[in-house]
């Protein structure tokens, strides 16, 4: 039904380039994509495609055999910088018609109306508005040099389906972290307060990465695989920059669809790091399980039961350690002591009792000295 949707609307294009949007052929064709619109929209709310590497992911599935047509579309989109649309239940035939007129131009550019939302790569980060009434715990210790977290800051911004990762970039930053390690033994001093909302994808970034390298240094950790863990720690939420912002920054409780669309960003995040030329393996892993639980429960749900690898174990318990100690805009920041009481519960079913043990040690450890 979406496959022939998109191909009766994609016809329309073809013969409103070719002719012109008030041509018969046009109207006819987008009167029989209307038709099946509507028939799609009385199944769901609304239709949601969405382009990820060369995949056409429509209403959270990844598409198919979406033919030449498909592939048109999804280049015409591209072009225009667009990879995510939202056409909601109630969308007139006039709204339709003028996407397929913006599609179909070269010059203009393809404009959304109250039923049709079209958007850029949502590359979260710098283009969201700062939050004012949102201000930072102040009892929260200073956190990492700032010009740290700044790296991560724009190496986040960088980061788009159309551009190769900035490998280098992001050992260094992992290096430095460790270097930082060295000199500094209280691993809360390095952990970086959110000051507004806007920053929080990338501090949190940062302090998870702090966090899980802390551990894998107490374990044993060295070299390559210190490197890799810290690199995976620090993308674990790089599928988050592919959602759309509204729903990243809603301030109430979010309704089913919203939670589940939430619950793709492990997929995303790992399939964006797959396609990434140097990127250790163990990042993309990393990415695809860290919300996956000890007891194998957990999502995305095609992997539970899985094992979950023991990197994705240490990146789930700084993960969980971050979120919680972290003011956000639906509820207030927990204290240290509460947040490694929560994690020690749940030791044996969400995180490994290995690593919780080993945490709460060092954290113990760390905090005496
Ligand atoms: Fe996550
Ligand atoms: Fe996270």
């Amino acid at each position: 039904m979406v496959r022939s949707f998109l191909s009766i609307a994609m016809s329309a294009v073809s013969n409103c380039s070719l002719y012109s949007k008030d041509h018969a052929s046009v109207e006819e064709l987008g009167r029989k994509a209307f038709s099946i619109l509507n028939t799609l929209l009385e199944e769901s709310e609304r239709l949601e495609l969405m382009i990820v590497g060369e995949d056409l992911i429509v209403n959270k599935s990844p598409l198919k055999d979406i033919g030449i047509q498909g592939k048109n579309l999804l280049k015409r989109l591209r072009k225009k910088g667009i990879t995510r649309v939202d056409i909601l239940r109630g969308v007139s035939y006039a709204e339709m018609k003028q996407w397929i007129a913006g599609i179909a131009s070269v010059h203009e550019e393809i404009k959304g109306s109250a039923h049709i939302k079209v958007g850029t790569v949502d590359v979260r980060i710098g283009g969201l508005r700062v939050d004012g009434e949102f201000v930072a715990d102040m009892a929260v210790p200073p956190g990492l040099p700032s010009v740290q977290v700044e790296k991560v800051k724009d190496l986040y911004q960088g980061v788009s389906p159309f551009k190769k990762l900035n490998m280098t970039g992001l050992e260094d930053i992992v290096v430095n972290f460790i270097l930082t390690f060295k000199r500094e033994v209280n691993i809360l001093k390095l952990i970086s307060p959110v000051k507004s909302y806007s920053e929080y994808t990338y501090t949190h970034a940062t302090n998870v990465t702090v966090l899980s390298l802390f551990q894998a240094e107490s374990l044993g950790f060295k070299d390559d695989l210190l490197r890799d863990i810290g690199i995976a720690a620090l993308l674990h939420d790089v599928g988050k920059l592919f959602m759309s912002k509204e729903l990243l920054e809603k301030k109430v409780a979010l309704d089913e669809w919203e939670r589940s669309e939430i619950r793709l960003h492990p997929v995303y995040g790992a399939k964006f790091l797959a396609k990434m030329d140097g990127v250790p393996r163990l990042a993309t892993i990393v990415a695809m399980e860290h919300h996956l639980r000890y007891d194998g429960t957990g999502y995305p749900v095609y992997a539970m039961g899985k094992k979950q690898h023991l990197c994705s174990q240490i990146v789930a318990i700084a993960d969980f350690f971050d979120a919680l100690r972290s003011q956000r805009p639906y509820r207030k920041a927990l204290e240290v002591k509460e947040v490694l009481a929560l994690i020690k519960k749940d030791a044996g079913s969400a995180f490994n009792p290995f690593l919780v043990d080993n945490f709460l040690r060092s954290m113990q450890a760390a905090l005496s000295e």
